[in-house]
């Protein structure tokens, strides 16, 4: 279990809270293996109706740790952050984002796998793969063109630029904007009152609206991670990392 992931259960909503600020909320294989956990725990939970998973105050994540990359790069699909990713693509309960601050790679490209996203107003979303040396991970090569449509995907995914919030709701990527103090009431308000709604009808709606793109999302999650791994060991994205570890320092 990592210290970093507030795990907790408030009327049929179980939270799940990245507190790692030190670090911007980036994702270490142990948070992975944290999310990933409570995540299929709550299924399993008939108390658990909607599952809820937001940042800290301003920073939603800086994406996965990048000393992490370097150190424990994932090899397969044991890896934590492949579960997790899978784990979070065959969801059968709601999932509902709360993120504000920065939301960088898979910061932005897990709210893509989230069925109800809220931003605050100091949202920014970014996916740097491209200048990383990487290449799209967690089916994003195919969910965001869906979404938003192919030039604005590659704004996103080839260029890296950095969208706001209210970009993301007009997009097609976000809910709604909310103000910083009030985006974790809204949310939290909004997940509430989902889990009291009817359980099999709610479960039902969400599998029809996912369960056409899911084999193809799985699929794409597979080959963007074969692909993504080898792009670690690349020496554009050893790089990349050591220019980013040397300006941290
Ligand atoms: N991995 C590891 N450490 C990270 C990190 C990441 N993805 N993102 C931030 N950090 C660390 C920094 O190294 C720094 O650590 P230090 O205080 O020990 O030096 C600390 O978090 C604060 O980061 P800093 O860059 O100083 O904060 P900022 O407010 O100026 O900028 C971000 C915030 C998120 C915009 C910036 O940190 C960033 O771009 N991070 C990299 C994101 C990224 O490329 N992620 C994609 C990975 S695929």
């Amino acid at each position: 279990m990592s210290e970093h992931i507030d795990v907790s259960q408030h009327n049929g909503v179980q939270r799940l809270k990245i507190n790692r600020l030190e670090k911007k909320n980036a994702l270490d294989s142990a948070m992975y293996e944290t999310l990933t956990q409570a995540l299929s725990t709550a299924e399993m939970d008939t108390h658990v109706k909607v599952h809820y998973i937001t940042g800290t105050e301003e920073t939603f994540s800086a994406g996965n740790d990048i000393q992490d990359f370097m150190l424990n790069p994932p090899s397969g699909t044991e890896s934590p952050v492949y579960q997790f990713l899978t784990t979070l693509a065959t969801l059968n309960k709601p999932l509902i984002a709360a993120a504000n601050g920065p939301a960088v790679g898979i910061g932005t490209t897990l709210l893509l796998h989230c069925d109800l996203v809220y931003l605050g107003e100091h949202t920014r979303l970014k996916t740097p793969f491209a200048d990383l040396g990487l290449c799209p991970e967690a089916s994003s090569s195919l969910l965001l063109p869906n979404l938003c449509g192919h030039p604005r995907a590659c704004q996103l995914l080839l260029l890296g630029e950095t969208i706001d919030a209210h970009t993301a709701v007009s997009w097609g990527l976000a809910n709604q904007v909310i103000s910083s103090e009030q985006l974790q009431n809204h949310a939290l308000e909004i997940a509430e009152t989902l889990a009291e709604k009817p359980t099999e009808a709610v479960l039902l709606t969400k599998k029809l609206l996912r369960q056409t793109q899911q084999e193809q999302v799985l699929k794409r999650i597979d080959e963007e991670g074969k692909l993504f791994t080898q792009r670690l060991h690349s020496t554009e994205a050893k790089a990349a990392f050591i220019s980013f570890m040397q300006k941290s320092n």
